[in-house]
């Protein structure tokens, strides 16, 4: 098998922060994965199955995302010898950019990328992956990210995943329900704005149908600030050397809550991404309340 279809995803303990000692909380950390987020499961997962009933030699890859999709399908797409153009609003960070150019795929800027991308995609020389409807989203989770827990974990009480399209959480709560059966599935969505995560503002979770089809597989929905994930990841920087991405920093500390309310057992949260890739909008200035970068042109990406 493909070394990128193998890699190892750690599971680290937080043993600083546990309130119990006989409670176990461990982050995955996806930002293993080739490009630094778990966006690179799906990518390999929707494009392989795609490759299937057409051909994509053909073809130009269109995906809608100013978040870490876009950089995991220009990745793909590269290594497969496809086209790809990816649509991103242009407050889009500017190395996210950079990392797609670098890939080799075409940007399209929009203020709305989905309705671009769905405008774009009745035309026939391209394919549109459209990871919101797209159910390779949560195969890719099912098949690889929950059999990865499973492996490595004789017990999960609770499981706390982060909610963008639901891929994710859907995926390792349909098959973690079937293996514990007491097992609790927990969501986390941004009361303001963290990036890849469905708001009360904007990405609504009503919008995103892989989670409205499959909802009773979510136990309970928790709302996490802006300013909260990044105290997380601060602390978890500070206390456990773990540089994890602000959605990873909402997913822990909903798993510490869950922690302190169980006598015993074991808490698993998904941590999506790194830092490394939100230090330009995070820790910007005094506040660090910037969650985008300014507008940019696409002249600034030099290649
Ligand atoms: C940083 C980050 N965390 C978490 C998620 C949530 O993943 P999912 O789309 O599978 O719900 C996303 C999704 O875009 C993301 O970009």
């Amino acid at each position: 098998m493909e070394w990128y279809k193998r890699v190892k995803i750690p599971l680290a303990e937080l043993k600083k922060l546990t309130p119990n000692k006989k409670v176990k909380i461990y982050l995955k950390l996806e930002k293993f994965n080739p490009t630094g987020s778990i966006k690179d499961k799906i990518a390999i997962e929707m494009i392989d199955e795609m490759e299937k009933s057409i051909d994509l030699n053909k073809k130009i890859i269109l995906e809608a995302s100013s978040g870490n999709t876009g950089i995991s399908v220009a990745w793909y797409s590269a290594i497969k010898g496809y086209k790809s153009v990816i649509v991103v609003k242009p407050n889009t960070s500017i190395n996210k950019l950079r990392l797609i150019k670098l890939l080799g795929a075409k940007i399209i800027f929009s203020s709305n990328p989905r309705e671009t991308a769905e405008k774009l995609s009745k035309n026939k020389k391209y394919v549109w992956l459209n990871q919101y409807v797209n159910e390779s989203n949560v195969q890719a989770h099912f098949k690889r990210t929950a059999k990865e827990i499973v492996k490595e974990l004789k017990r999960v009480d609770v499981l706390v995943s982060a909610i963008g399209t639901g891929g994710t959480i859907i995926g390792i709560g349909k098959f973690l329900k079937k293996k514990f059966t007491k097992i609790r599935i927990v969501g986390v969505i941004a009361k303001d704005e963290i990036e890849g995560l469905a708001n009360l503002k904007e990405y609504k979770l009503e919008s995103m149908p892989i989670y409205v089809k499959n909802k009773e597989f979510v136990d309970k929905i928790h709302k996490v600030s802006f300013t909260t994930a990044k105290k997380m990841v601060n602390l978890l920087a500070k206390k456990e050397g773990l540089l994890v991405g602000l959605s990873s920093g909402a997913v822990a500390w909903i798993a510490l809550k869950y922690a302190k309310k169980l006598k015993k057992g074991t808490v698993v949260g998904i941590a999506a991404d790194g830092i490394e890739r939100y230090l330009n909008q995070i820790f910007c200035a005094p506040g660090g309340i910037r969650t985008h970068d300014p507008p940019v042109n696409s002249r600034a990406l030099y290649h």
